[in-house]
C-alpha cells in the first residue's frame, strides 16, 4: 500500500518531552519505520550520549547528530525522534524545515521532571539543580521548538492519545 505520507515525520522537542515513546506509537500507528537519533548515534559510535559528551565533548555529538539526521531526512518517509538539540541546530533546522514534517512535542516543566528519572544521565541537566538548568533550556529553546510545523501539547496525554493527537494534526496540515 502507497502511504500517505511522503516525506519524513520528525518529533521535535525538549528531553523529557516524548519524543521517543510518542514516536514510536506514532510509527506502529502510521505503518511506517521509526528511528531515534540518539539511538543511531549509539549505533555509530558505540557510546552513550553522555559518554560522547564526557570523552569528546558536546561539538562532537552535534557533528554526529548532523550526521544521523542528514542521513535519515535524505531518505524515505519514516517517523524520526531527533534529539532534544537537533532542531536547535539551525542546518538540521533548515534541513528538517525543507525536507520533513515537524511536530513539537510541547511539555511543561512538571511533566518533565516527572519523566527525567535519571538527571545524572542527561549531560545538559549537569552543573546545576536539574529544575533549574531546565527551566533555562526551556526559556533559550521553546521559541525554536515553536518554529515547527505542528505543536502537541502532551501534558496528561497517555501516550496512545498523543500520537493520535499527532496523526490527526498532519493530516490537517497536509490538507492545508
Ligand atoms: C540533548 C538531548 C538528548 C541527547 C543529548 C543532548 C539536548 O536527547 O541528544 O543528551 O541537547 O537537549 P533527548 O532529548 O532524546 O533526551
Amino acid at each position: 500500500m502507497m502511504s500517505t505520507y511522503t516525506k519524513p515525520l520528525v518529533l521535535v522537542g525538549i528531553m523529557g518531552s516524548g519524543k521517543t515513546s510518542a514516536g514510536r506509537a506514532l510509527a506502529q500507528r502510521l505503518e511506517l519505520d521509526f528511528i531515534d537519533s540518539d539511538e543511531e548515534i549509539t549505533r555509530l559510535t558505540g557510546l552513550s550520549a553522555h559518554d560522547i559528551f564526557a570523552e569528546q565533548g558536546e561539538a562532537a555529538f552535534r557533528r554526529y547528530e548532523r550526521e544521523i539526521m542528514a542521513q535519515h531526512l535524505s531518505g524515505k518517509p519514516l517517523v524520526l525522534a531527533s534529539g532534544g538539540g537537533g532542531f536547535i541546530q539551525a542546518s538540521i533546522r533548515n534541513d528538517i524545515k525543507s525536507k520533513a514534517i515537524s511536530i513539537w512535542l510541547n511539555s511543561n516543566i512538571h511533566t518533565l521532571l516527572e519523566r527525567i528519572s535519571d538527571p545524572a544521565s542527561r549531560p545538559l541537566l549537569k552543573g546545576g539543580a536539574p529544575a533549574e538548568r531546565l527551566q533555562e533550556l526551556i526559556d533559550i529553546r521553546y521559541p525554536v521548538y515553536a518554529e515547527a510545523d505542528i505543536t502537541i501539547v502532551t501534558d496528561g496525554q497517555r501516550l496512545q492519545d498523543t500520537a493520535r493527537d499527532i496523526q490527526r494534526e498532519i493530516d490537517r496540515f497536509l490538507k492545508h
